[in-house]
């Protein structure tokens, strides 16, 4: 009798420790289990793809049916981090995500962003976290990020009120965006003095055609290592390859509106070269340079088609040499 309890308790040890195994092997699957995928982690826990989804053509320049081909296009390439804001498409963008999701939620970590419009407020904070988890239908949001500086609330007001979140479980991490290098080291040194949770990334523009960041934002996010979110890093399409100068442009599509300076050619027309007599494309040129920066933590290129996804996140495996770096500064 006790041999049969000894064997039984052993046999569900055995079974529970199999189960548990073929899990962690599932999630980490489920977690990027799609080959070739780069993954970087910052804040001690927050894991994510190299290359992520940007989310802001979400119920904007998509409907929900063209925006759920793009998010199950990302999950197959093995993105795992998408961003998007309370703002975007008026919350349409949060709202696609989470119906499209369903049982894949698990597969990625969610980036959000409060506060570009109503301030950053302790009450618009707790009000809109709420909005957030409602819409993309989940529990908890595995990056809250302040989408731009409110001159009008204390920092201290704005770190206190996710602190809050971060207990109650309703938020992982927290980041900022839009944020200078000064306004960067200011929430740090008041998160530290509380010993509330700090920005663990900060979304800034950050592309082969604007460096401004470097100077400024960069620096003040290396000392405690904050992951670096680089948004237009294809500067609105730009630099995905499919624009030439003087030859017709794609139309519908969203740079179509815009004009390209003379510099901005030259430059695009430069790095293309550079690309080609390397036997890559511009495209990849976009994703790697940026991937090969300090700091950075994912490329969240948006998208408004399955294919531009995929090609996206096969994008990012290009291992720039120190000669590839110092030609390509030569241009940009
Ligand atoms: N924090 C902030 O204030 C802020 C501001 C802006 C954006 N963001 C975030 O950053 C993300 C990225 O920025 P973004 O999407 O605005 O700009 P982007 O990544 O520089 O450009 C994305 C656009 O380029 C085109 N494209 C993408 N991949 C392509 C490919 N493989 N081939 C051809 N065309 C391609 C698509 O537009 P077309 O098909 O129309 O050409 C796509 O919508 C946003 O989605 C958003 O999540 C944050």
């Amino acid at each position: 009798m006790q041999q049969d309890a000894g064997e039984k308790t052993t046999l569900y040890q055995t079974v529970s420790t199999v189960r548990c195994v073929a899990w962690c092997i599932l999630r980490a699957a489920a977690m990027g289990g799609v080959r070739g995928m780069e993954f970087r982690t910052v804040g001690g826990g927050l894991r994510v793809s190299l290359v992520g989804l940007g989310c802001n053509n979400f119920g904007r320049r998509l409907g929900e049916r063209e925006s759920r081909a793009v998010i199950h296009a990302a999950l197959d390439a093995g993105i795992t981090l998408f961003d998007t804001a309370d703002s975007y498409g008026g919350g349409r963008s949060e709202k696609f995500i989470g119906k499209a999701l369903g049982a894949r939620r698990r597969e990625i970590a969610i980036a959000t962003k409060f506060g570009w419009s109503g301030g950053a407020g302790p009450r618009k904070v707790a009000r809109a976290v709420e909005g957030s988890l409602k819409r993309l239908r989940t529990d908890v949001i595995d990056l809250y990020q302040i989408h731009r500086p409110d001159p009008a609330t204390p920092i201290a007001d704005t770190l206190e009120a996710l602190d809050r979140l971060v207990d109650q479980g309703k938020v992982r991490f927290v980041g900022c965006s839009n944020f200078s290098g000064a306004q960067i080291a200011e929430a740090r040194a008041v998160a530290d003095a509380h010993d509330w949770c700090a920005f663990v990334t900060a979304q800034n523009p950050y592309s082969l055609l604007d460096r401004a960041i470097e100077d400024d934002v960069v620096p003040a996010c290396a000392p405690d290592g904050m992951g670096i979110l680089p948004y237009y890093p294809l500067a609105n399409g730009l630099l995905s390859g499919k624009y030439r100068r003087g030859a017709p442009w794609p139309g519908g599509t969203r740079l179509s509106q815009w004009r390209v300076s003379d510099f901005e050619w030259e430059v695009v027309e430069g790095l293309a070269a550079h690309a080609e007599a390397a036997g890559r494309s511009l495209l990849e040129l976009a994703f790697s340079w940026l991937a090969a920066q300090p700091g950075i933590l994912s490329v969240i290129a948006g998208a408004t088609t399955p294919e531009q996804v995929a090609r996206n996140a096969g994008a990012a495996g290009w291992r720039l040499t120190e000669a590839d770096l110092a030609e390509v500064g030569r241009f940009v």
